[in-house]
């Protein structure tokens, strides 16, 4: 990769770009899906993501770990060994929806034990659907210690995308604390609860006052967080891929005097409309087309922002770069700007031009469901510790896996008392609650297998007056419609009838707005155990998800590493059950 000496190098929100054009040279046997099997050690390693050196987790060697590439109906084979010294690890696979093999979905103390240091763990399982996805850490807060990657789902061999484009690159958005994860964990959990504060850092306004030692900006490690560039050629169409793993930042993506038409979101097809910048939360996928139409004797700025909390620091940049100027040439235009942070009615602008592209991979929703669960987000107290809570429930984590516990019957594994389906309406969601205290569960909410399930995430007020925040909800094992957004408080009546049947958008990830609404829907057809959780690693660590089992008995056979942890795990290890 070329290296710049430039004004944008001391980003801090890493904008990871991985870029590559495919390549039409790309053949392989017509036809046939296949088994990619790789060997992967996962290992802390010495690392310069914006410049100032940190230990992050890595695999291979590498931050961020290898790009995974695939074809529809491949099967993925991955040999996970744990290099790190003294704690587990766990890898999710995030959008792909695990069908028949919920064990390898990657969730620590849901889907299969932590992986020791120094054991294997293979991950085996089908892509079965074309799109963008990524990979990341489920263990504690380890996506915040630099956990991950991309994962890339071509069509299927032989078959043609409904897109068209002559390149495509690949963009994986993430944040960097200097801090490390563990510290983080331990602040988040103190009390009182110590903030993470904003992932920005700004090193070049630190430089300013360089002449104490205890400037932390000691830039090192250049190639390793020089500024992407996506070199282009004039007059083609370009499939940008963007994936947000980010532990906070809600972003906002501009390409310099270039359109966007977006296509894809989590994995599925929408209906292409056009933008100038384009809102992704953490968990969510798009890719967008654009055209190299602009005058190709210039460079132009790709630039990230952010949404939703007040930033610290310029934009994270990269570079378009078109072949007729030098790729040290600075664009002659200011970096796009993005809606001010706070401007909430963008966003939801945007959010409501999302619409599925109906046809057989995004078929309607069923048009009722068997099942509502309004789900109220509250941030709470309990003795003195800041939480989240879901109906007055902060998520804990049992230590034998849910999964293997529920198909043998464990029940000493978890709390027996499913969380409530519902809220008290008495719940005033625009003011503080009166009594902020709330209680720790581990219970799960059983689904019934082959049914509609509707969920409803309410926000609220959070702990200090005249604050809700961005939840970015994300649902394992499942691809879900998103029905419908709202103001205020969710009303089962007026709202439900209002509901968007006829081309609901098909994704993994959907945000609930300050103070709103977000209705979800999805067919439990999928035997496993599933989180659903906020994909903003703090609020997760602090309680903010629930647990979905389905049809746990038609699981198969499940790895016993996966589920002979903690005691009752270990028990059942020595009871001889046989699966
Ligand atoms: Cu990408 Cu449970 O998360
Ligand atoms: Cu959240």
């Amino acid at each position: 990769m070329a290296l710049l000496v430039n004004p944008w190098s001391m980003k801090v929100i890493k904008v990871i770009l991985l870029s590559y054009i495919i390549s039409n040279l790309f053949v392989q046997s017509a036809n046939s899906a296949k088994t990619r099997h790789l060997k992967w050690k996962v290992e802390y390693l010495h690392w310069s993501p914006d410049g100032v050196e940190s230990v992050v987790m890595g695999i291979n060697g590498q931050f961020p770990g290898p790009t995974i590439r695939a074809r529809a109906g491949d099967t993925i084979n991955i040999e996970l060994t744990n290099k790190l010294p003294t704690e587990g690890v766990v890898i999710h696979w995030h959008g792909i929806r695990q069908i028949g093999t919920p064990w390898a979905d990657g969730t620590a103390s849901i889907s299969q034990c932590a992986i020791n240091p120094g054991e294997t763990f293979v991950y085996n399982f089908k892509v079965d659907k074309a799109g963008t996805y990524f990979y990341h850490g489920h263990y504690g807060m380890q996506r915040s210690a630099g956990l991950y990657g991309s994962l890339i789902v071509d069509v299927a061999e032989g078959e043609r995308e409904i897109i068209h484009y002559n390149g495509a690159f690949d963009i994986l958005l993430t944040d960097w604390w200097h801090k490390a994860s563990h510290e983080q964990e331990v602040d988040l959990s103190s009390n009182p609860m110590r903030w993470i504060g904003e992932p920005q850092f700004n090193c070049s306004l630190a430089a300013q006052y360089s002449n104490s030692t205890e400037n932390p900006c000691t830039l090192r490690g250049g190639e390793q967080y020089a500024p992407e560039i996506l070199h282009v050629l004039p007059n083609k169409t370009y499939r940008l891929r963007i994936a947000s793993s980010t532990a906070l930042a809600s972003l906002n993506l501009a390409i310099g005097n270039h359109k966007m038409v977006v296509v894809e979101a989590d994995g599925n097809y929408v209906q292409p409309f056009t933008v100038d910048n384009l809102d992704i939360y953490s968990g969510e996928s798009y890719s967008v087309l654009f055209t190299t139409n602009q005058d190709p004797s210039k460079n132009y700025w790709i630039s990230v922002n952010v949404r939703g909390r007040k930033p610290q620091t310029p934009p994270a940049l990269a570079l378009l770069h078109y072949p007729n100027t030098h790729i040290s040439t600075l664009p002659t235009s200011a970096p796009p700007v993005a809606p001010r942070w706070d401007d909430y009615d963008v966003s939801k602008s945007f959010t409501k031009k999302l619409l599925g592209l109906v046809g057989p991979t995004n078929p309607q929703p069923p048009p009722t469901s068997d099942r509502r669960i309004i789900l109220l987000n509250t941030q709470n107290f309990i003795d003195g510790y800041t939480r989240w809570s879901i109906n007055n429930v902060s998520l804990v984590l049992p230590s034998t896996p849910y999964l293997g516990a529920i198909k043998y019957g464990l029940n000493g594994a978890f709390d027996q008392n499913p969380p409530p389906d519902r809220y008290n309406y008495t719940y005033d969601v625009t003011v503080p609650a009166a009594n902020q205290n709330s209680a720790y569960g581990s219970g799960v909410y059983n689904l019934t297998f082959g049914t509609t399930v509707d969920v409803v995430l309410q926000n609220a007020n959070a702990i200090k007056a005249n604050v809700s925040e961005i939840h970015p909800w994300h649902l394992h094992g499942h691809d879900f419609w998103v029905l419908g957004y709202g103001e205020g408080k969710f009303d089962e009546e007026t709202d439900v009838a209002k509901f968007n049947l006829r081309d609901p958008p098909l994704k993994n990830t959907a945000v609930v707005y300050p103070f709103g609404w977000t209705a979800l829907r999805f067919v439990t057809d999928n035997p496993g155990v599933w989180a659903f959780h906020c994909h903003i690693e703090p609020h997760l660590h602090m309680g903010m998800g629930v647990i979905f089992a389905e049809g746990v008995d038609r699981v198969g056979r499940i790895p016993v590493e996966a589920m002979a942890c903690g005691l009752t795990g270990k028990m059942l290890m020595n009871s001889n059950v046989r699966h």
